[in-house]
């Protein structure tokens, strides 16, 4: 092990959230355009040479390893990449290979991603009505996702469900998506609605359901108690009481959660965005590809950029204006 990867504001960095494709199968609303352009194929990383960062990462002290895209699951032979990195968690450098998805492709991949050491995946589902699935995702069929769930469990993949919450689209179904979670023993987090890249004709402040509102809706319902308890990630827990049950709570708009970031995002290309929500990214792809016998220069190249990371995003609706926006969209740093 080398010295770990400490930021400019003590931040010790140990969270690598991996893109591995900018593609998706769906086009939810709040997330791309209709007529999204993709990448190259030729610009992609390799598998191996996504190995090699991750390997280096591994190395520099990174324990959380979270796969992502774009759906992670659309990349060609992806479970060669993750069960080459079964080999960090088995040395014990890393402690948590795990990846967030749409659930399209779970009911394929659920085995192969327990056998690799997957433990707990991450499902992105904003709605349990068929109709409105497929309007918000646009092209994704709700039956296939609860298929992907269900397989997963049976293979004793943990499931978390992310939920985007959408002003005017999910709000009347928090009791029925609650519940639904509470039957299958999964976990639920909520999510505000981020400005990342141009959506079409949406518009942000029009979806924007502040969890400070979710809260008070589950209070209405619940005894809530706030958990201590993290996974990593940016998510504060509450405890139902009547079911027992744990909620996430991801708020970048009502309530910042950066002074305890610990993670960096590489893209499908090598890049490592420092903040979800600022512009400022590192090339790591030259790095890596000018030197195939040694990489001394790719950690500097890392530490170098750690050393520029941002205090933290400038996302902000609180003027009734979009403040902070990001030109590039969630699915070009996996969220
Ligand atoms: P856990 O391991 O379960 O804690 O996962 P996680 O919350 O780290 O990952 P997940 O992929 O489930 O992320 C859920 C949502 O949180 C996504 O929409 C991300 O965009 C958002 N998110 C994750 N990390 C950050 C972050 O650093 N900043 C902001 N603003 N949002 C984030
Ligand atoms: N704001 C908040 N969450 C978003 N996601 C995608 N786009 C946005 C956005 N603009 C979520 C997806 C998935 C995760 C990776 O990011 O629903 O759960
Ligand atoms: Fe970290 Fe940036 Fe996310 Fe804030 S917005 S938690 S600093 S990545």
């Amino acid at each position: 092990m080398t010295a770990p990867l400490i930021d400019p504001f003590a931040r010790a960095i140990t969270y690598l959230r991996v893109s591995v494709t900018d593609r998706c199968d769906f086009r939810c609303v709040y997330c791309m355009s209709e007529d999204m352009k993709f990448l190259p194929k030729k610009d992609l990383l390799t598998l191996e040479e996504l190995d090699r960062m991750c390997t280096t990462f591994v190395k520099m002290g990174v324990e959380k390893l979270r796969i992502t895209g774009g759906e992670p699951l659309v990349r060609r032979n992806i479970m060669s990449f993750f069960n080459a990195m079964t080999r960090h968690l088995d040395s014990g450098a890393l402690k948590e290979l795990t990846l967030t998805t749409n659930g399209s492709q779970l009911h394929r991949f659920a085995d192969d991603l327990y056998a690799a050491g997957v433990r707990r995946v991450n499902v992105s589902l904003d709605t349990l009505d068929d109709e409105k699935f497929s309007q918000i995702t646009r092209w994704g069929r709700l039956k296939q996702v609860l298929n992907g769930i269900d397989t997963a469990q049976k293979a004793g993949l943990r499931v978390k469900i992310n939920a985007v919450a959408l002003k005017g689209f999910n709000e009347a179904e928090l009791p029925t998506i609650t519940q639904w979670c509470a039957e299958r023993d999964m976990d639920l987090t909520w999510i505000e609605v981020m400005p990342m890249g141009d959506i079409g004709n949406e518009n942000r402040l029009d979806q924007y359901w502040s969890l400070k509102d979710v809260r008070k809706e589950y209070e209405s319902h619940y005894t809530v108690s706030d958990l201590a308890e993290r996974t990593g990630g940016p998510a504060r827990y509450a405890r139902l009481e009547e079911t027992g049950q744990k909620i996430g709570f991801i708020t970048p708009l009502s309530h910042n959660f950066c002074e305890s970031c610990n993670r960096v995002r590489l893209t499908c290309t090598g890049e490592l965005y420092m903040c979800l929500g600022q512009e400022d990214m590192a090339d790591l792809r030259a790095p890596l590809r000018d030197h195939l016998d040694t990489e001394a220069p790719l950690e500097q190249a890392i530490r170098a950029a750690i050393n520029l990371k941002p205090k933290g995003h400038d996302f902000d609706y609180s003027r009734q204006a979009v403040d902070g926006k990001m030109s590039r969209h969630m699915s070009h740093t996996g969220g």
